[in-house]
């Protein structure tokens, strides 16, 4: 048998140093100063104690940390806040009071309510994206812009889990807010989309 030499102890190298990163969240500007490792959803929760995200599966797979930078959603724990360096970013606290809130209510589209924020931030984009044309996987005609069905809400809201399976109220919710100008006329200094 060959001697193999142990491979050779490492220590590990020091985080790369915090930078600054200036957010404007919900309309109020911040700078903090943040390792370029860490995620706009810890961000938020850790750093701002804006903990209405919440984090789910942490992994891309859940939706509950979805939040809207510049109108458009995103799952915020897949996302390194310096990415986000002088964007605007919407949680659900700077949501509201919105239609969209009350009709949850009204629908009884949650129960424990912990996607619920990631439900209707993600809802918010939805409409946007729906109403700027953006076709779903079953859009059957792509130059069309099609109503939004339930079936087409059902689709666009799929990354959004609820572990309750609220499923029915929620799409029922999203359904009875009728247009996107419905939800767009409350926009507020927050970013909520047109
Ligand atoms: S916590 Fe971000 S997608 Fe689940
Ligand atoms: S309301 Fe409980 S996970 Fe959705």
């Amino acid at each position: 048998m060959t001697y193999q030499p142990a491979s050779p102890v490492t220590t590990p190298s020091a985080p790369p140093p915090a930078r600054p990163v200036h957010l404007v969240v919900n309309g109020v500007g911040t700078t903090l100063d943040l390792e370029p490792r860490v995620s706009l959803l810890d961000a938020l929760r850790e750093h701002l104690h804006l903990t209405g995200t919440k984090k789910g599966c942490n992994q891309g797979a859940c939706g509950a940390c979805t939040v809207l930078v510049d109108g458009r959603r995103i799952v915020s724990c897949l996302a390194l806040a310096v990415q986000y360096d002088g964007r605007a970013v919407t949680t659900i606290e700077g949501v509201g009071p919105h239609p969209l809130q009350d009709a949850f209510v009204s629908f009884d589209g949650l129960q424990c309510g912990f996607c619920t924020p990631g439900q209707i931030c993600s809802a918010l984009g939805m409409l946007a994206e729906h109403s700027a044309g953006v076709p779903s996987a079953v859009t059957k005609d792509v130059s069309s812009s099609p109503p939004l069905s339930r079936n087409e809400i059902r689709e666009r809201m799929s990354g959004n889990l609820c572990r309750c399976g609220a499923y029915n109220g929620i799409v029922d919710a999203i359904d009875s807010v009728e247009s996107v100008e419905s939800v767009s006329s409350t926009e507020g200094t927050a970013g909520v989309p047109a």
